[in-house]
């Protein structure tokens, strides 16, 4: 088809059941009825309701574009919508990363976390959404290195020749409001500097070289930065486009074959493995975890979602579930001790505060 498709994932935590570890069918009963009656208006021409652990996470395609005012208000009534349905069975948390009262255009800055891509639909147009809870945007960094600059995870760089130029990452650095693009291969080391920092330096995007199109956008808001108080880890998502100039499924997934660690899960304040796992796998429960992240696979048709496949729902990810659960088991034994508690500035909780001053009369200086 000859006009550009957007797809859009508007997602929230809008109650969690029971506590934060899961999410009440009702609540996705209500998105669908929302959306599909969006789709048969012809705002929408597709979408698909799905969660991972206690986020809500609506799908959708359309040919509004990005940042649209009727797509996000959309998402925004209909992720109120449900968690008015929590209010009602008094879920966990209701509302919670719903900030404001009310919308005004984007729901950007607002709490629920976004990622839109938009493009010409290919001949043949596979689409991978990952969707991750108990941890922050900063979790992409390593996989989308691996995905599109490692060609230890991604062949396809090496020998295809429509990939071998390489891919440029659109890098932001959610401290200071400031974004920057890396060249890679060649300009990998540098970009490595920031990324391997992920709680600051967050890849919002990847483009391919040669032909400047779109290959993956995920979400980098950062709840803790927008409330300016604790409201939970912003559990992130990201939309990759593959096959063709772009990498093929087995080499998007790959990267999730290592449970790397990764910041949130008990309150928002460790380091745990990001476990992958099929979306009805997807409950965290031990210490209200480990990380999960689930990825659903689509065939694009003039827009419509073919499918979902459960990308993880497959025994080749037993062992990064095995790994994840013998890395989650070692770091629990450190208690309340660093590395596994996050270091007192990138915690979302802490008491330190209040107990530094109970206790402010009590230091003496060290005597030389
Ligand atoms: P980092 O936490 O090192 O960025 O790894 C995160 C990641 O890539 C999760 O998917
Ligand atoms: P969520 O961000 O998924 O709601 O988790 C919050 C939390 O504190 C878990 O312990
Ligand atoms: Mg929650
Ligand atoms: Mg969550």
């Amino acid at each position: 088809m000859a006009e550009k498709v957007t797809i859009s994932v508007i997602k929230a935590d809008v109650g969690g059941y029971v506590g934060h570890s899961s999410m009440h069918p009702a609540l996705m009963e209500e998105a669908e009825e929302k959306l599909e009656s969006a789709k048969r208006k012809g705002l929408l021409i597709d979408f698909h309701v799905t969660r991972v652990g206690d986020d809500l996470e609506l799908i959708m395609t359309h040919q509004k574009g990005e940042d649209d005012a009727e797509i996000h208000e959309l998402g925004w009534s209909t992720l109120e919508a449900s968690s008015n349905v929590a209010k009602s069975l008094k879920l966990y948390g209701v509302g919670q990363d719903l900030l404001s009262d009310a919308f005004s255009g984007n729901v950007k800055g607002m709490g629920p976390g976004v990622a839109e891509i938009e493009f010409e639909e290919r001949a043949s147009e596979p689409i991978l959404v990952f969707m991750a809870d108990k941890t922050s945007s900063g979790a992409w960094n390593m996989p989308l290195v691996k995905m599109f600059a490692d060609p230890f995870t991604t062949i396809g760089l090496v020998i295809s020749p429509v990939m071998h130029e390489g891919f440029r990452f659109e890098v932001h650095d959610v401290l200071e409001s400031r974004k920057i693009h890396f060249d890679c291969p060649d300009e990998l080391y540098d970009m490595l500097v920031f990324v391997g920092a992920p709680g600051r330096y967050m890849i919002r995007g990847v483009y391919h070289r040669g032909t400047a199109e779109v290959a993956a956008v995920s979400s980098t808001q950062r709840l803790s930065l927008i409330a300016g108080r604790y409201v939970g880890k912003d559990d992130p998502v990201l939309i990759v486009r593959s096959q063709g100039a772009f990498p093929a499924i087995g080499e998007i997934l790959e990267p999730f074959s290592f449970p790397h660690m990764v910041q949130g899960w008990m309150r928002g304040s460790h380091h745990g493995p990001l476990m992958p796992v099929s979306v009805p796998e997807s409950n965290p429960t031990r210490f209200d975890g480990p990380p999960r992240v689930v990825c659903l696979g689509f065939q694009l048709c003039n827009g419509s979602l073919v499918g979902p496949r459960d990308m993880f729902d497959d025994p080749s990810f037993d062992e990064a579930r095995r790994q994840a659960n013998l890395a989650g088991e070692y770091l629990r034994r450190h208690g309340p001790f660093e590395p596994h508690r996050l270091p007192l500035e990138e915690m979302e909780y802490t008491t330190m505060p209040q107990v530094a001053k109970k206790l402010e009369g009590r230091f003496e200086d060290l005597e030389e």
